[in-house]
């Protein structure tokens, strides 16, 4: 009785070690998280990764703050923090659409994960 219990509880406890440790792994970089992201905050009706929209593709902004990744950090985080007036492809200005996220490390995680593609 007593042993079969603590066999139950080691069952247990080596499931929830499983979890915790497939966890990170399964969030990867981050990746899913920030699609979602910018899924939730119509960011992707202006910015795809690869293709130009209305505005700039994110691989087209890292490669903007190519070897000067402080600075773009600055301005990216300014720029989706901010709300400054923007051109859009078609030439028509707009104030630039303020993030709406979890905590400012979120943000910033974000940005650093767009300085990657
Ligand atoms: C209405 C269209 C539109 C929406 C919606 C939009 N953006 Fe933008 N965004 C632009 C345009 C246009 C630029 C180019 C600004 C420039 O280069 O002056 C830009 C620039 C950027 C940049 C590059 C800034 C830099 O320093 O070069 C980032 C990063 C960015 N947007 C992220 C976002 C995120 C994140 C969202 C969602 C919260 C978002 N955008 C929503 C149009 C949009």
């Amino acid at each position: 009785m007593r042993f079969s219990s603590v066999k139950g509880l080691l069952v247990v406890a080596t499931a929830m070690l499983a979890v915790s440790i497939s966890a990170p792994v399964a969030a990867a970089d981050g990746e899913e998280e920030f699609k979602a992201l910018l899924k939730k905050n119509d960011c992707t009706k202006c910015h795809a990764i690869d293709k130009g929209k209305k505005g700039p593709s994110y691989k087209k902004v890292a490669a903007k703050y190519k070897g000067k990744e402080a600075e773009g950090e600055a301005k990216m985080y300014k720029n989706i923090t901010t709300g400054p007036k923007v051109k859009l492809e078609d030439g028509t200005e707009e104030e630039h659409k303020i993030i709406e996220a979890k905590d400012d490390a979120q943000i910033k995680a974000l940005i650093k994960w767009i300085l990657t593609l």
